[in-house]
């Protein structure tokens, strides 16, 4: 198995993926609250690429059926009836529901990314999880961090490295790694060694800014859960 990381989200040609597992990482903060939000009992999530699309959606499914999901500069979307922080995707609201979800790059990224053989959501919260799965699934793996705003974001790097860490761990073979796999983990085990300091990193510290910083500490819990969450047919749901 071979593992290749994209250090930032670019629509790749679908002959590229269409034999691959592709894991999309958006660690701050939209792969975090999807997996939460699947944890919590959501019966599935619809990702949007924009709020326009969002609220069609709605629209159609029906109000009492949806919660509708979504920031832009981190910010809760108006009109929406929670942001993107994980810990709003709570069981009371999220459970038995259809998520909605539009945010600035994650959900972008994973609509880009459906011709993938598999599609599954990952971050530091399912990183062991979603590593035995791709391991099960025995195809070459792809991580793709999502970025922010069309640059590369240190969080999804380091989420990315965790990934990449725990697929080698957790395999019987030799992994083949691609050079930006190696950096990534050495970007994570940095981190973990605390010679790494995210917090100065740009996207990161305007969460903080923003008064998200809990949100940046739960996004880079490690192995909270088991949930691995999987994109086909425009819907996210648990996969099994
Ligand atoms: C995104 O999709 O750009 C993010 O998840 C931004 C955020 O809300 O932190």
């Amino acid at each position: 198995m071979r593992i290749d990381t994209l250090p930032q989200y670019t629509k790749l040609p679908s002959n590229h993926i269409s034999n691959c597992t592709v894991i999309v990482v958006d660690v701050l903060r939209a792969s975090t609250s999807i997996i939460t939000a699947v944890q919590n009992g959501a019966q599935q999530i619809v990702p949007t690429a924009d709020a326009g699309e969002a609220a069609a959606v709605v629209g159609r499914l029906g109000l009492r059926d949806c919660v509708l999901a979504g920031e832009r500069g981190g910010e809760k979307l108006s009109g929406f009836d929670i942001g993107n922080s994980p810990s709003e995707f709570s069981k009371s609201l999220v459970g038995g529901k259809t998520v909605v979800i539009s945010t600035t790059n994650g959900t972008v990224a994973i609509h880009g990314l459906s011709s993938a053989k598999t599609l599954l959501i990952g971050g530091m919260i399912n990183k062991t999880a979603i590593a035995k799965k791709a391991l099960e699934l025995k195809n070459d793996v792809l991580i793709v961090c999502a970025g922010t705003d069309g640059n590369v974001s240190a969080d999804d790097i380091c989420a990315a490295g965790a990934i990449a860490d725990a697929i080698v761990n957790n395999s019987d073979e030799t992994v083949d790694l691609t050079d930006f796999t190696r950096v990534s983990i050495a970007l994570y085990k940095d981190l973990h060694d605390e010679r790494f300091d995210l917090s100065k990193t740009r996207h990161f510290s305007r969460l903080v800014e923003l008064g998200f910083e809990k949100d940046t500490e739960l996004c880079f819990e490690e192995d909270v859960t088991d949930v691995v969450p999987v994109y086909a047919n425009g819907i996210i749901t648990l996969f099994r």
